[in-house]
């Protein structure tokens, strides 16, 4: 048995200036898969509602679902640091419903820690988590649980005074505890100044080389989510043409009656 990543290990990460990596999974053969080539941190992303349930948006996922794909992504993985997402409404209607959906992610769902969306105005939430044993990661600039006050998937801080709230943000989610910061969608020289400034762990997303670790989607490196490709993603493999293959070819033998053979039937 492999020895988990701490949050420990991942702040010491940052000190010792080795970049960070970061996935989503969200079931049990792509955290087993991530997990056993050397992934840093697994993030059960509520990107889960976009890319795998087929919402718009991240908005409609819920507690109880966050709760399975946690399960079945801590059950596949042994050596990476689990981090679950707290879905939209699951940590904003006052602090004792946020504690009580952090511990049910801790405790029926077995992460390690949970991340929350929201600077200075969620610094009483974090630390309120926190205060409980519960590590929380940050996550500001472009927080896609904010969709209808940006008017959609904007990238945030291009103007000096937005650009001094996401520095303000980071400050605030620091000192009220949190163990890393994911910095989304915001320009690199302000991710630069975030990551300098700070003296947790950065991950970015859309926020350029100079944070201390990166974060992506796995069905977008994959080439596994056609709906929507922003502009931070990178492809490293074309999964989505080999699966259509191997499914086309099944269904061809099917018909033709070429599956099974006897080498796939019992005597
Ligand atoms: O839900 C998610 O997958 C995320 C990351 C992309 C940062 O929050």
């Amino acid at each position: 048995m492999k020895k988990r990543k701490t949050i420990l290990d991942i702040g010491l990460m940052k000190q010792q200036q080795d970049k960070i990596s970061v996935l989503t999974a969200y079931d049990y053969p792509f955290a087993q898969l991530m997990d056993s080539v050397g992934i840093d941190i697994i993030l059960v992303g509520d990107s889960v509602g976009s890319v795998f349930s087929g919402y718009d948006n991240t908005l409609p996922v819920t507690v109880e679902e966050m709760l399975y794909h946690t399960r079945a992504v801590v059950r596949g993985s042994q050596q990476a640091l689990i981090v679950t997402d707290m879905p939209f409404m699951s940590y904003q209607i006052d602090l004792p419903d946020a504690r009580k959906n952090a511990g049910r992610l801790i405790k029926e769902g077995g992460a390690q820690a949970v991340k929350l969306e929201g600077g200075e105005h969620m610094a009483a939430t974090i630390r309120a988590i926190v205060d409980i044993d519960i590590p929380v990661m940050g996550h500001i600039g472009l927080t896609p649980q904010s969709i209808h006050r940006m008017g959609g998937f904007k990238v945030q801080g291009r103007e000096e005074e937005q650009a001094r709230r996401i520095l303000a943000d980071a400050k605030a989610v620091e000192d009220a505890g949190a163990f890393a910061v994911v910095l989304e969608g915001i320009p690199r020289n302000l991710a630069k100044a975030v990551t300098a400034a700070l003296s947790i762990p950065t991950i970015g997303i859309g926020a350029g080389a100079d944070c201390d670790g990166q974060v992506l989607v796995i069905h977008d490196i994959l080439g596994l989510c056609d709906k929507y490709s922003p502009k931070f993603v990178k492809r490293y493999a074309d999964i989505s043409a080999t699966i259509s293959s191997g499914i086309e070819q099944y269904i061809k033998e099917v018909k033709a009656g070429d599956f099974p053979t006897t080498d796939h039937s019992f005597k």
